[in-house]
């Protein structure tokens, strides 16, 4: 491989721990605390690891364009106030929405391992990436999560055609045994707006069935649909969603609602998410090993179920992400050329060592 990578949609495989340091070393030179600097580089790092490229390290330099212009503060520190035993808010004071988050589901975790359940709102928040990273934090201490946020408008109510909710995933899992823990991370959209940004950054055109232009037409043009509207999934159900989304999330935790949260790629001011964050203990109603064996059960009933013509293996939900994060902890992470510069470009900003294609992979 080159050391001059000069094809801006050409894929390297960069190496995973190398990434991570490079990522924490641009946000530590950004004035974000090392500890913050670790949590964030470690989500961002799980995205690209799970191959949800759309919400990993190539969100860097608009998170730090935030910085720059002051719209997030990266040396935030979140507060806590407990409510309730078995509920607690969480002021992330416009730091980063993945700090926030992280003590958010730490604290519900302890609260569950208590009380059963463990619920926090966060407030004052900003974009936390991928959902999946907090269903994996509550994985790891052996806890079943609900995972909600709000975003900024992407996506018209069923009936409307403006842009007035987030295209706000909903996430959620539970641990397994011997099979594989579920983990359901999805945007109520056809495709999360952050495949839209993606084909834009690679130079790629989108199914037609993800958007409209700002003139209500069908388009495959990354540039074009994000001047328009995304498409609810699911028709009515899925506008339903992210109505759900952002009660839980924006109206409960007194953040931004209704149309009001910033656009994570727009540094103009705050952007004012909320969080909805909630862990459960999987052996309250039986023991542990109990409810893992159920979870196995059906993941064999899910995945060994009858196949329709044309299917060659059929997944359970958060299944293909872990196959990818398998493959790319093994293989390494593709970036494209164009990425690899985007990222060294902030580097280069805080005389942090540039990313070198050729060392990474
Ligand atoms: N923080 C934010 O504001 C924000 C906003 C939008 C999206 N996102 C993130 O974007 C990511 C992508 O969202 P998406 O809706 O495009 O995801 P997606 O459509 O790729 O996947 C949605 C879910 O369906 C499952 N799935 C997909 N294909 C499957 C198959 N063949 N068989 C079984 N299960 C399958 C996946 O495991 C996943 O749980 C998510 O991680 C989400 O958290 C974040």
């Amino acid at each position: 491989m080159s050391d001059q990578p000069n094809e801006p949609h050409q894929t390297h495989n960069i190496n995973p721990p190398a990434l991570q340091t490079f990522i924490k070393q641009i946000l530590i030179a950004n004035n974000t605390p090392p500890p913050h600097a670790e949590i964030i580089s470690k989500c961002l790092l799980s995205a690209d690891l799970r191959g949800v490229d759309t919400h990993g390290s190539n969100r860097i330099p608009s998170y730090i364009e935030r910085i720059r212009q002051k719209a997030l503060d990266p040396t935030a520190t979140p507060t806590i106030q407990q409510i309730t035993p078995a509920a607690a808010q969480v002021d992330a004071h416009n730091g980063f929405g993945f700090v926030a988050a992280h003590e958010g589901m730490k604290l519900a975790i302890s609260m569950a391992q208590t009380f059963g359940i463990g619920m926090v709102s966060v407030k004052h928040s900003n974009h936390f990436g991928m959902s999946a990273w907090l269903v994996q934090q509550a994985l790891d201490a052996d806890m079943m999560s609900l995972v909600f946020t709000n975003s900024s408008p992407a996506l018209p109510v069923w009936g409307g055609r403006e842009k007035l909710m987030g295209v706000s995933p909903i996430a959620c899992g539970a641990p397994a045994g011997q099979g594989r823990p579920f983990i359901l991370d999805m945007a109520p959209s056809v495709a999360a707006r952050g495949k839209v940004y993606k084909a834009l950054r690679r130079g790629e055109r989108i199914p037609t069935d993800w958007a409209l232009d700002k003139d209500g037409a069908r388009t495959d043009d990354p540039a074009e649909a994000l001047g328009g509207v995304m498409l609810p999934m699911g028709g009515p159900k899925g506008s339903a969603l992210a109505v759900m989304m952002d009660v839980f999330s924006g109206v409960l935790s007194g953040s931004a609602f209704a149309g009001h949260v910033t656009n994570p790629y727009d540094p103009s001011r705050p952007a004012d998410v909320g969080h909805f964050l909630v862990a459960i203990k999987p052996d309250l109603f039986m023991t542990i090993e109990e409810f893992k064996g159920r979870m196995d059960y059906l993941y064999r009933r899910v995945v060994e179920s009858e196949r329709m013509d044309g299917v060659d293996r059929i997944y359970f939900p958060g299944e293909i992400e872990m196959i990818t994060e398998e493959k790319r902890l093994a293989e390494g992470i593709p970036f494209t050329t164009a990425e690899i510069e985007s990222l060294n470009r902030e580097a280069d900003l805080v005389k942090v060592e540039r990313l070198k294609v050729s060392t990474l992979e």
